[in-house]
């Protein structure tokens, strides 16, 4: 196996991440491709795959989309589906300052799970959100809406999140703020 990690993502790479996604989630929990090519154009950083450069195929996902505090609030109450996202609620890494941050997803394909590919995948966020911090970019708080229990595992065991309370979709609304979070992705470096 043979991994790349990147966020330069073409049309048919967005068509692939939502097959994937149909593996595991209800189809309204899904943003469809020309959706999240908008959100990738909002900001070029939002979306980073692991590519499997010996089958071409996409091994997995991960999503960390900065967002203003209009949407972040939606998203910590659980009244809201991510898919309704629109693009003027995500934030550019264009100057220094502090941003809040939504988890939207990480999925690995079905014959890639077990493979360390969330794995690498963070470590390469780890490296990027370490080197935004340096140049003045910094995460007071991260909030995701987990919709399994491997996706609320990984929220709790792997970025230090806690639960904070049901969404109106069933969903867990998960929280941590910058402390855990840096040190989580310090951790995820080595
Ligand atoms: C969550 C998911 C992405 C992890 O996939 P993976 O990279 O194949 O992970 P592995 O099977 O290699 O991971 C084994 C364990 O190590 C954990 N792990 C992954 N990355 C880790 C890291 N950087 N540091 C520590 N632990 C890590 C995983 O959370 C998992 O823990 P668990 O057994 O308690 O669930 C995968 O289960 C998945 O795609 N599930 C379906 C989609 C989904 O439910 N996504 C979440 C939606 S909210």
């Amino acid at each position: 196996m043979n991994i790349l990690v990147t966020s330069k993502l073409s049309k048919g790479n967005h068509i692939a991440m939502a097959k994937i996604e149909a593996n595991y989630f209800e189809h309204e929990l899904i943003a469809d491709y020309e959706t999240t090519i908008k959100w990738h154009d909002s900001n070029e950083d939002s979306c980073i795959i692991a590519l499997d450069k010996d089958t071409g195929l996409i091994a997995g996902h991960m999503s960390f989309v900065p967002v203003d505090n209009y949407f972040y609030d939606l998203m910590l109450k659980g009244n809201f589906v991510d898919t309704q996202i629109t693009s003027e609620h995500i934030i550019q890494y264009k100057h220094p300052g502090i941003f809040k941050l939504y988890f939207c997803v990480v999925c690995v394909a079905p014959s890639y799970r077990g493979k360390n590919i969330s794995r690498i995948i963070l470590k390469e966020y780890a490296r990027r959100f370490l080197e935004l911090k340096e140049r003045g970019i910094i995460f007071s708080d991260i909030v995701a809406d987990a919709i399994t229990e491997e996706g609320r595992r990984f929220c709790q065991n792997v970025l230090g999140m806690s639960f904070v309370g049901g969404s109106k979709h069933q969903s867990k609304i998960m929280h941590v703020g910058a402390n855990i979070f840096y040190e989580k992705l310090k951790n995820n470096l080595l």
